[in-house]
């Protein structure tokens, strides 16, 4: 519900006399009131009625309430629905409780008691809101140089790094993709004594083998086929400042050697050039394996890897911190709020336990691209569960992690329900493209062909 409006209810009973009843009553109680006779075309409105809560007939003749109810829960999970029927019996309360209803009335309605339920629905938002609020106040007082993190293990680290930045000449970071390595390396920089000069960041699985060494060490004019001038490599420009070598596992031996040379003799030779070049440079490798199994493996040098690992500096999975979940959450949301002019400022109870039963393989990275899409979908000012319902499956899947622990059984549930969901997610997006598969593609994030495979693994092609 939106702060700037009046909770909403709605009523949906065959008898006109009942609606213009609860109409009055309700709306007497500062309710906003929406009427409708029959369930048939609630599928689709829906998600823009947003009723905060509901009331439903029992028997009506074309859409029975339970069946309502069962929508209601599945499209809005966060609306309360209330039940009322002519023959109640304690089975049919029991069954629609066991269906989420919020409780059950029998008619004539017992308008004290509706009073009291319509309370506890306001009630429940208004404490939703206060908390909301409290939320994103403390989520700022956890925030590091870019980094949100309340838990122990983060806010160690956040110590570690203030106390290392001033001195560490160089470090190794490692963790599994989408940890946060790059934003501790710039923490490193940011907060060190070469604050005020540069950053420079490269990727080492982003280099064709052959171009490595030219990259980074340069290379004199003529030293090569295609060396038509002269270069200064990436070492050479960092002078003063850091480099950041994002993936270090992946620098073939050759170069490896070379780095050593740097590190050990602070001295770089263009590829080429007779003679090398004094540098000074802060060295900051990252790496999401085991690098210590590739020395192991004969893959990465063992003197080298000493060398780095003077600091490690570790990060732990999404997975091992989850009480980081809400207040990432609550920063993301923030952030897309603002990018994308949206009154957002929170999650419903619903969604945040979503995000914080999902599996997460691309740790924050993944979480900021749910936050982001759902964003992007939403238009009321909180993130619903359906809102990230809808975009949990549907983001591109991030890069294989590291080898990590067997998922607890908590996650398998979580991938179950993903994939319920993709299906209908698919369907969806269909329907709001009328149909057209490229830009319902583009609408997932998924290629063509991605959908095509999952149009036929639901049997809709
Ligand atoms: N603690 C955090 N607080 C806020 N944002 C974070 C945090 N950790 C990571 N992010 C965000 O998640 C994304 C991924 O972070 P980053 O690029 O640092 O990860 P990485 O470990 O270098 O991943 P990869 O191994 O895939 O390169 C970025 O958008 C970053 O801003
Ligand atoms: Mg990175």
């Amino acid at each position: 519900m939106s702060e700037d409006r009046r909770p909403r209810l709605l009523v949906v009973d065959d008898e006109p006399g009942i609606l213009a009843l609860v109409q009055r009553f309700a709306a007497a109680e500062d309710f906003e009131v929406v009427t409708r006779t029959g369930g048939h075309a609630l599928l689709t409105e829906l998600p823009a009625l947003k009723p905060d809560v509901a009331l439903v007939d029992r028997n009506m003749p074309e859409v029975a309430g339970l069946d309502v109810l069962r929508m209601i829960r599945e499209v809005d999970p966060d609306c309360s629905v209330i039940l009322m029927t002519a023959y109640a019996t304690v089975d049919s309360a029991i069954e629609a409780v066991k269906l989420g209803a919020l409780d059950y009335l029998s008619k004539p309605l017992d308008f004290d008691r509706l009073r009291e339920l319509l309370n506890t629905v306001r009630h429940g938002i208004e404490r939703r809101r206060r908390l909301l609020a409290v939320d994103s106040d403390l989520a700022s007082r956890f925030e590091f140089c870019g980094m949100v993190g309340r838990s122990p293990v983060m806010q160690d680290l956040f110590d570690m790094i203030r106390r290392l930045a001033p001195h560490a000449r160089t470090a190794l970071i490692s963790g599994e993709t989408g940890t946060g390595k790059e934003l501790v390396a710039r923490a490193l920089h940011r907060l060190g004594p070469r604050r005020d000069r540069k950053f420079i960041a490269f990727n080492c699985s982003a280099v064709v083998e052959t171009l490595f060494e030219s990259e980074l060490f340069g290379h004199t004019r003529g030293a090569f086929t295609g060396a038509m001038e002269a270069k200064a490599g990436l070492f050479e420009l960092a002078d003063g400042g850091t480099l950041f070598l994002d993936e270090v596992g992946e620098l073939p031996q050759s170069v490896q050697a070379k780095l050593l040379r740097v590190i050990e003799y602070g001295e770089v030779q263009r590829v080429g050039a007779a003679e090398g070049r004094r540098v000074d440079v802060r060295i900051i490798a990252a790496t999401n394996r085991q690098l210590f199994d590739e020395v192991v493996a004969g893959r990465f040098r063992q003197d080298l890897y000493y060398r780095l690992n003077v600091i490690e500096i570790g990060l732990p999975s999404l997975r091992e911190r989850p009480e980081d979940i809400p207040y990432l959450t609550a920063a993301f949301i923030k952030e897309f709020a603002a990018r994308f002019g949206k009154a957002l400022v929170g999650v419903s109870p619903g969604a945040e336990r979503l995000l914080h039963n999902a599996p997460w393989p691309g740790n924050v990275r993944e979480l900021r691209n749910v936050i982001e899409r759902a964003c992007m979908l939403s238009d009321g000012r909180i993130l619903s569960e359906r809102d990230v319902l809808s975009v949990l499956g549907a983001v591109a899947p991030c890069p294989a992690p590291a080898p990590r622990p067997a998922a607890p059984a908590s996650t398998d549930k979580a991938r179950e329900v993903e994939a319920a969901l993709d299906r209908r997610l698919v369907e969806q997006v269909l329907q709001q493209v009328g149909g057209n598969r490229s830009a319902a593609a583009r609408l997932l994030g998924i290629s063509r062909r991605a959908l095509y495979r999952r149009l036929d693994s639901f049997g809709l092609r």
